[in-house]
């Protein structure tokens, strides 16, 4: 079986490649290895799997008709798992046309296609920022997105609205993971603990917007992957599960085990919190428990140590080159 994964050379795609891989499939990744972030850290995410037999990909954007409709013409793509989006908060906030050409006409291309080749399971990358700035915690499925305070959170809630409407007049069975916060190795350097972790790291000054208070569910991109490989296994119709690790950290807890897996004090610079930013998110995940029964495995500090040690290896490599 042929499972189409786009963005599959970015941080969570490239994760799931390897699940899925592991796991017997055969992926076929399309990725465009966008600017977001440096193309060759998304190439080295890959790298090892370029000579695997059951890996497959295809350099192009989600948004080129042709070239979509091409790519599921010539393989027998059963599932989809659309991953492929301008994904930076901040950026969508300097560009938020570029943003939703990508994450909505990107979506509605990938969609189209899926039901011209009746794919049998779509699975869609939301994201928890959905819900704006959320007040109820931890926060379910069925808790208020009416707000957004993102362009790029507009957009993921655009896709879930279109993939529901795929899934009521087309029927395909579309499953919308709202990811909260994932990191870990091949984290994507423009994320926080990335950030957090190469200014201890270099010893340059550490950026950190508000006092340090602000709380995130960090999910490990392991578990966040294995959350999609149950995900295609499942059709329900249509349905949005929350993934997180149900375990809100604060930016200083973040700060002070990054700090004592480094082995170096980090230099606190304090800059305004943006307000394209919730103050905190904490997932309900009961539903994805139950539905998928899948459990978050990896506590933070685990996750940050696993982190640190790819950081560290990605650094030797790069100056030994
Ligand atoms: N990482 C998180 O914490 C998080 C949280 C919530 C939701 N998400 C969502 O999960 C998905 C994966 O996120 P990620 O962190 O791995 O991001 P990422 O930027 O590492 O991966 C996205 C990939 O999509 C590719 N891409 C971008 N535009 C494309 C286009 N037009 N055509 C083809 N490929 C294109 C990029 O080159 C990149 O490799 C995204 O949809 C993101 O919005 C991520």
């Amino acid at each position: 079986m042929t499972i189409l994964v786009t963005g599959a050379a970015g941080f969570i795609g490239s994760h799931l490649a390897d699940l899925l891989i592991a796991h017997g499939q055969h992926v076929l990744a399309m990725d465009t290895f966008d600017n977001q972030y440096s193309p060759l850290q998304k190439n080295s995410n890959i790298q090892h799997l370029l000579t695997n037999k059951n890996f497959e990909l295809i350099v192009g954007d989600i948004r080129n008709k042709e070239l979509v409709e091409k790519v599921f013409a010539r393989n027998q793509i059963e599932k989809v798992v659309h991953l492929a989006a301008n994904a930076g908060v901040r950026y969508s906030i300097e560009n938020p046309a570029e943003c939703a050409d990508v994450n909505i006409n990107g979506t509605l291309r990938i969609l189209e296609a899926s039901r011209k080749n009746k794919i049998k399971q779509f699975v869609f990358a939301s994201s928890s920022s959905v819900y704006g700035n959320p007040t109820v915690f931890p926060t379910k499925e069925t808790d208020n997105t009416e707000t957004q305070v993102s362009p790029y959170a507009t957009t993921k809630k655009c896709g879930e609205i279109i993939c529901k409407n795929y899934n009521y007049n087309y029927g395909i069975p579309v499953t919308c993971l709202r990811f909260f916060t994932s990191y870990g190795p091949r984290n994507r350097s423009n994320m926080a603990v990335y950030k957090f972790g190469e200014a201890i790291f270099e010893q340059k000054p550490l950026q950190l917007f508000g006092n340090g208070d602000a709380k995130r569910d960090y999910t490990y991109v392991k578990d966040v992957a294995e959350s999609v490989l149950l995900a295609l296994d499942k059709d329900l119709g249509f349905e949005v599960l929350n993934i997180g690790s149900h375990c809100p950290v604060t930016l200083t807890e973040v700060i002070r085990a990054l700090e004592k897996f480094i082995g170096k004090k980090a230099i606190i610079e304090h800059k305004p919190y943006p307000s394209c930013d919730p103050l905190e998110t904490f997932a309900d995940v009961s539903k994805a428990k139950k539905t998928l029964h899948w459990e978050p495995k990896t506590s933070i500090q685990e996750g940050l140590k696993a982190f640190v040690q790819w950081y560290a290896e990605k650094e030797n490599t790069e100056k030994d080159q």
